[in-house]
């Protein structure tokens, strides 16, 4: 039986936008078409996932540089895939094209990818001509459930990730549901930790609801991941509408990432994917709480067992410095408030919040348990 689109809404305002999610959505010329509109569009996408979904998409909008009723032009670029990419001159690789093809204000920038290719798009689209319209249409699960929603835009700067970027609210986010079915193992995996991720922050009921269907997830059952990705975006629109720039709530997005940046950081970005980093970092964050009083030891082995369950690492990898050492990564993260270092804690499972207090011989003592942990 065919599933039903679900529509939802990122409330911001006269700048809210819907999130559709469905299977065929590629397909469905009417809908994309309505999206995206008429006018001059630059679909941008990556060398990988081009070849797999960009015809679909070029046909139903229109042919490859064709003229649409209002006589814009549908062009693409394809860009190298890979985050060492996500830099400032393969931007100028997306302005080069919107130039080269008289792109004007109204042009409208579609996104066909993953994260990156997401937030590379969108940060284009934040400073050509001092911002233009665009479509997010997320391809891996990690921007299905996280980075498609919400406006960070952005790229890396040599000496740290994210650096450069600004907010710019993309106007739809289009999730073909069955684009997932192409997404390596490993990818599809670092993306649950993103899922999971929601439960643990801020709804109980969905962290039951994946420790019942996480088998379900990991076959890739259509139906458990439509409701898995609509739950997620769910939560994500209502912690942005809350909190749009991350003055406040918004940070608690972040659970598990200050530690997951660290090993990322001190990995050089080589060993392992951002949710499995993130994975371990929210293992880090769980049992911090516990040990400052605030969550309960079966609370932290029940999200040790999703985690788990959801193929992601519970061991760390080779490599990592000693506490100090990644404390001093810690504190590199964007996150620190003025010398003191931020991190997201659960009070419980789905109640997460932001806490500016911890003390370091306590958060040592984590870093020291899980750091020497072996399978
Ligand atoms: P990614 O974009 O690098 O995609 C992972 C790999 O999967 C790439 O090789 C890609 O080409 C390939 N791929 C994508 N879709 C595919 C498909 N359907 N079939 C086969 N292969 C496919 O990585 P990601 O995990 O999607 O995103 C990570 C990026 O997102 C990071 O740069 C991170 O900083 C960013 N991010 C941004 C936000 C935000 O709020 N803007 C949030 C989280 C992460
Ligand atoms: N991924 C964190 C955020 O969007 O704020």
């Amino acid at each position: 039986m065919a599933l039903d689109t679900i529509h939802l809404t990122v409330d911001l305002g006269e700048r809210s936008y819907p999130i559709i999610i469905g299977s065929g959505i590629l397909a469905d010329a009417a809908l994309l078409r309505q999206h995206i509109g008429d006018g001059q569009v630059l679909l941008v996408s990556n060398e990988t996932i081009a070849p797999l979904y960009l015809d679909a998409l070029t046909s139903a909008l229109g042919a490859e540089g064709g003229e649409a009723k209002d006589g814009g032009a549908k062009d693409s670029i394809v860009l190298p895939d890979g985050e060492q990419y996500k830099q400032m001159a393969t931007i100028e690789m997306i302005f080069d094209a919107l130039m080269d093809k008289r792109h004007n204000r109204s042009t409208t920038l579609v996104a066909l990818g993953g994260g990156v290719v997401g937030d590379m798009t969108g940060f284009a689209a934040a400073s050509y001509q001092r911002g233009v319209k665009f479509v997010q249409i997320p391809t891996t699960l990690l921007a299905q459930v996280d980075s498609s929603v919400g406006g960070k835009t952005g790229i890396n700067h040599p000496r740290g990730k994210n650096m450069i970027g600004a907010f710019h609210q993309p106007v739809a986010v289009l999730i073909d549901t069955q684009t997932l079915s192409t997404l390596p193992p490993r990818e599809f995996q670092a993306g649950l930790a993103e899922v999971i991720k929601y439960g643990l922050i801020c709804d109980d009921d969905f962290f039951v609801w994946l420790e019942k269907n996480i088998d379900k997830l990991m076959r890739r059952d259509s139906e458990a991941l439509q409701y898995a990705i609509a739950r997620s975006c769910e939560n994500k629109a209502k912690v942005v509408a809350a909190d749009e720039r991350e003055g406040g709530i918004r940070a608690i997005l972040n659970l598990g990432h200050t530690f997951g940046h660290a090993i990322e950081t001190a990995t050089q970005y080589k060993v392992w994917l951002h949710g499995e980093a993130v994975g371990f970092g929210m293992l880090m964050a769980l049992d911090l709480s516990r040990r400052l009083g605030l969550l309960a030891e079966s609370d932290v082995q029940r999200g040790e067992a999703l985690i788990e369950a959801a193929g992601l690492p519970i061991n760390p990898p080779a490599g990592l410095p000693d506490a100090d050492g990644m404390i001093e990564l810690m504190g590199m993260d964007k996150k620190v408030l003025n010398g003191q270092l931020r991190l997201v804690l659960l009070r419980a499972i789905g109640d997460a919040f932001i806490a500016d207090d911890v003390g370091i011989e306590i958060l040592k003592q984590t870093l020291n348990d899980y750091l020497n942990r072996t399978a």
